[in-house]
């Protein structure tokens, strides 16, 4: 998809991770896996875990917060909440109804998107169309899980990976030549079943044998993820650099999905960039879906790695299956 006209980009950036540390050793105590195997396979030393009676919308809250102030812009002048998220609060109200509230977003429309650990460019990339068309002028993205409330404890082949968090941007009209420069979104359902949550809506809907079932937590196929993400983040990093008429030894900071070292290392590798220009925490906060690219993001806008003129690529991959690259030229001056 090539992107025209009006540009428009990033102007604040914000995060919030809940205070809760789960280390590896504190797993040794629970399932049957060890701090060298987590470390080895996955990069992962830690992760945060928000409190039991916190939804996931308090969390995002708190990010919004930082990226509208980090923005300079007021929660009345936000147009649309769009909330990229698989941990909503309830089904309905959407938490991103929840958050407008909460927020005062007065005079925001708002509406929960479902792409997975892709959702936060899915979310940037139809945010960045409302503005482009000239219907609105302001669109906060936010994108939040608490995905410790979705894991069962005592399955060491997903317990070690998740984690929780919360990371959001704002995005305005920006100088020309500046903002977005090319998108490239996927799907492919064909692979749903490689990742999912079996009781999670109309399929099955709750009964005590879906519990008994443990059919309410998170079912993933590790090895086939690995293999689709291996493949598909490379790819999907190529196809939104060649719609923006770039090269991958363009690129100044590579934002990937924060799911395995393994996996990043590899899409570095086919896009021949030095990890030095790779944005890696997944060693603090594990795989926390749809919130770890904004917290990427923010931390490297935070800590001066991404400054204006650069060219930044988010690039993810997820549940449904999905994946979801945007290419940017950074536009904000901090
Ligand atoms: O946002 C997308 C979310 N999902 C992902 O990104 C997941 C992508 N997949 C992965 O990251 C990797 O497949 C995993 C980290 C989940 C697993 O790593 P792997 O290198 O693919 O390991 P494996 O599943 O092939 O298992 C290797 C061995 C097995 O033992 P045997 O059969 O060789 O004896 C597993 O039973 O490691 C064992 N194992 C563990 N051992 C210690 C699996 N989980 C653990 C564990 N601790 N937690």
């Amino acid at each position: 998809m090539q992107t025209k006209d009006i540009s428009v980009g990033i102007i604040g950036t914000g995060y919030y991770v809940p205070e809760k540390v789960l280390t590896n050793f504190d797993l040794e105590k629970m399932v049957e896996t060890n701090n060298e195997w987590i470390v080895d396979r996955t990069g992962i030393s830690e992760r945060r875990i928000a409190d039991e009676n916190v939804p996931t919308s308090e969390i995002a809250i708190h990010a919004a917060e930082n990226a509208l102030k980090n923005a300079d812009v007021s929660p009345e002048e936000i147009d649309l909440i769009i909330f990229a998220t698989l941990t909503p609060d309830t089904v309905i109200p959407s938490a991103a109804c929840i958050i407008q509230n909460k927020l005062k977003a007065v005079n925001a429309a708002a509406f929960d998107l479902s792409a997975a650990c892709s959702g936060f460019v899915y979310g940037i990339s139809v945010g960045s169309q409302f503005i482009k068309s000239g219907m609105y002028k302001k669109v906060l993205v936010v994108a939040a899980e608490t995905l410790s409330k979705l894991i069962n404890w005592e399955d060491r082949n997903t317990c070690i990976l998740f984690g929780d968090g919360a990371g959001a941007a704002v995005l305005s009209q920006v100088d020309d030549g500046y903002g977005i420069l090319g998108i490239e979104l996927g799907a492919d359902g064909s692979g749903g079943d490689f990742l999912n949550v079996p009781a999670s809506g109309s399929l099955h809907p709750a009964t005590t044998k879906t519990i008994e079932d443990k059919l309410h937590y998170i079912h993933m196929n590790g090895s086939e993820v690995f293999k689709f993400a291996i493949k598909i983040m490379g790819e999907a990093a190529l196809k939104s650099l060649n719609v923006a008429g770039l090269k991958p030894n363009d690129i100044d900071c590579l934002i990937p999905h924060q799911a395995n070292i393994r996996i990043i290392k590899s899409a570095a590798k086919r896009l021949n960039l030095p990890m030095d220009k790779v944005v890696v925490n997944v060693d603090k906060y594990g795989n926390t879906s749809a919130a770890s690219i904004p917290i990427a993001l923010s931390e490297a806008v935070e800590s001066g790695r991404v400054k204006k003129g650069d060219v930044v690529v988010l690039v993810g991959f997820g549940a449904g299956l999905t994946w979801a690259s945007c290419v940017m030229k950074w536009a904000k001056e901090d």
